[in-house]
């Protein structure tokens, strides 16, 4: 459930009229609910009551806003970052260190060395070599690392090849029947406490299944583990929960999902850690956007909006969809081919789609857009970045400038030698 709905005929983000936002802050701009934020924040937590000892640490790529992230470290969520970028974001949201997880394929050493100077909670190390060079750089540090090393289970999400991260020729983590060995070794380093397993199998599930038999295959690994002698005290689980993009789409419920969990993990004795980002931040943002005009086509209008593939990559890079609907409906519809001014066919959100009827200076939006939107932007084409807007009942900041292709210029030069 989300705060996005029709009131007297006009799109609202909870109290907020989109089009006030359209007019004050311009258009494209992302816009993300508050109650919407913390509705499913709390809702996946519920969904958890059953495991007593948990971590939630929201997958701060989704969506790396300031104030996203302070709305759920109100909600006692801790995040799980993938660079010191990322990291130094949740710190400065006020999330504590020890609720920061550091996840990602390549740490290099200068990571390693901030995120220890941090004092987070937990590496998960994807590799031997990885564990390796960070027991060398804590020891120098006199610091020990805690640590968790992320298994590749070779499950099959039955998700899009490009966010599919299980299988085992996807680059992460280590195979399952490596990890006794890789334990073995850095048991020996006292300056790394190897103290459990992750994993991660991909995002935007729609079946609890793949889920469930990694799990149960980590379950396994813990008791042999256990068996060879190694403390185990935690274990991520990861994110992964798919939400539905399309009006009636079937997604797992957090409860489902929960009583999985619980069910499966019962008997493990150790503290869970997970990873959500897109369950909590997708049906929580929008990307509003204006139709510059509409063009006739060979079979269909083009409807050009002025958002595009710069701003919300999904479609062009996934062939994602996205529900579009204008913002003062009409009534009437219309099929459409919606797409953005960028100079490439791939600047297409939609072929042949049925949406709402729209014409030049409509306002429409991109539903489903908090997660994995404004952070994947880039300035291509010379367009700048978009502005975010935070919404919070009937008020509303700008939690991100809009950053014009003009600042972005000013950050390069031409060498004397070429003036
Ligand atoms: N943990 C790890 C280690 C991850 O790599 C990811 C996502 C998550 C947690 C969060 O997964 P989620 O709960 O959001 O499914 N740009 C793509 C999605 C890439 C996901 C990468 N990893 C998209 O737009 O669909």
């Amino acid at each position: 459930m989300d705060h996005f709905a029709l009131k007297d005929g006009v799109m609202h983000a909870e109290d907020v009229p989109l089009p006030r936002i359209a007019d004050e802050v311009g258009t494209p701009v992302y816009v993300y609910s508050r109650a919407t934020l913390e509705r499913h924040a709390r809702v996946f937590a519920e969904g958890l009551a059953a495991v007593p000892d948990k971590l939630i640490a929201f997958a701060v790529k989704a969506n790396p806003n300031l104030a996203v992230l302070k709305v759920l470290q109100r909600q006692g969520y801790g995040a799980d970052c993938v660079s010191v970028g990322e990291m130094r974001r949740a710190l400065a949201a006020g999330i504590a260190p020890e609720k920061i997880v550091f996840s990602g394929v390549g740490k290099t050493a200068s990571e390693l060395v901030a995120a220890l100077e941090a004092g987070i909670g937990q590496f998960n190390i994807e590799s031997e070599e990885e564990g390796v060079e960070l027991a060398e750089i804590a020891a120098e540090m006199g610091l020990t690392a805690q640590c968790a090393l992320r298994i590749n289970p070779d499950v099959d999400a039955g998700t899009h090849d490009k966010i599919s991260t299980g299988k085992a020729d996807n680059k992460f983590g280590v195979p399952i029947d490596q990890a006794g060995q890789i334990f073995g070794k850095l048991a020996a380093a006292p300056s790394v406490n190897l103290r459990g397993v992750a994993v991660h199998i991909g995002s935007q599930l729609a079946e609890l299944a793949p889920l469930e038999a990694a799990f149960l295959k980590l379950g396994e690994l813990v008791k042999s583990l256990r068996g060879a002698g190694h403390t185990i005290t935690h274990v991520d689980l990861g994110g992964g929960v798919g939400v539905p993009y399309r009006k009636g789409e079937i997604t797992p419920a957090p409860a489902d999902y929960g009583a999985m969990v619980a069910r499966v993990t019962k008997d493990w004795g150790v503290s869970l850690i997970f990873e959500p980002g897109r369950v909590i931040a997708g049906n929580a943002g929008v990307l509003l956007t204006r139709v510059v005009r509409v063009k006739r086509g060979l079979n269909n209008p083009f409807v050009i909006v002025d958002a595009a593939m710069n701003d919300l990559a999904r479609p062009a890079l996934y062939g994602a969809y996205h529900h579009f609907e204008a913002v003062q409906p009409s009534g009437e519809s219309m099929t459409a081919n919606i797409v953005g001014p960028i100079c490439e066919t791939g600047d297409t959100f939609a072929m042949g789609r049925e949406c709402d009827a729209l014409s030049g200076g409509d306002l429409a939006v991109f539903r489903t857009a908090g997660a994995y939107g404004a952070t994947m932007a880039s300035s291509y084409n010379s367009r700048g970045f978009v502005a975010e807007v935070l919404v919070d009942g009937d008020r509303f900041a700008v939690v991100a400038d809009r950053i014009d292709a003009g600042s972005i210029m000013d950050a390069e030069r031409v060498p004397d030698w070429l003036a």
